[in-house]
């Protein structure tokens, strides 16, 4: 059983139209403790002792937000900013963090197709998010593979709904262990693990 704080960071939840489903379909789960960052600082007035503290008392972090220029939500980046801090998070002295895991949960209003060297993106999810990966490296944690929902947008309610069960699944297997993605997976996102190695993935 993994100690799994779920941070989510969506401005808008009330009208968002796929992680309000994703949250509102989680069931409680020992173990699993859910952190909004937008419900709690609507004023952008992170408690740095409060969100180190979470931190530290977790071993696999999940961060959920849609993709916002390529990138994160604004509040998640001062989030970064504040909590991440020299001397606790990185630096010769900063060892808070080291050894735990750290998956993104993203959605994107693009299709998966725009995310390819030859798509309107032009680039990968992977390669577009390597400051992610390379902030939780020097941090000392093992970047996981991203789960990516892609084409938002075009997603029917019946397609949220089946997302929505997958979801419910893959934290649940998170939480319990018994799906344990390889951080060595460098340009892999978290559907090329279940595509490889089928939903019952088994550490
Ligand atoms: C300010 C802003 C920036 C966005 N940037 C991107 C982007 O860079 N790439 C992309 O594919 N979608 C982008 N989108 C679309 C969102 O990712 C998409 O609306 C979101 O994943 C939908 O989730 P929701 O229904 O829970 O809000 C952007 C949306 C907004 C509002």
């Amino acid at each position: 059983m993994n100690r799994t704080l779920l941070l989510l960071a969506h401005p808008a939840l009330e009208r968002s139209r796929i992680h309000r489903r994703l949250i509102r379909s989680l069931p409680p789960l020992e173990g699993l403790t859910l952190h909004d960052l937008y419900e709690s600082y609507p004023r952008f007035d992170v408690d740095v002792a409060r969100e180190q503290s979470l931190l530290t008392e977790h071993d696999l972090i999940l961060i959920q937000h849609p993709f916002y220029w390529y990138s994160i939500p604004p509040l998640l980046k001062q989030w970064q900013d504040l909590v991440l801090e020299h001397g606790w998070a990185y630096g010769s002295k900063g060892t808070a963090l080291r050894g735990k895991r750290l998956m993104h949960i993203v959605s994107t209003g693009g299709p998966r197709v725009a995310y390819q060297r030859e798509g309107n993106n032009r680039f990968s999810m992977r390669e577009l998010m390597a400051p992610l990966e390379q902030t939780a490296r020097l941090c000392g944690m093992a970047f996981l593979p991203p789960y990516v929902i892609h084409g938002t947008h075009r997603l029917t309610v019946p397609e949220i709904e089946r997302e929505c069960e997958r979801y419910r699944r893959v934290i649940n297997d998170l939480c319990e262990g018994r799906l344990a993605p390889s951080a060595e997976l460098r340009s892999a996102t978290l559907d090329d693990v279940l595509s490889v190695e089928g939903p019952e993935a088994r550490p």
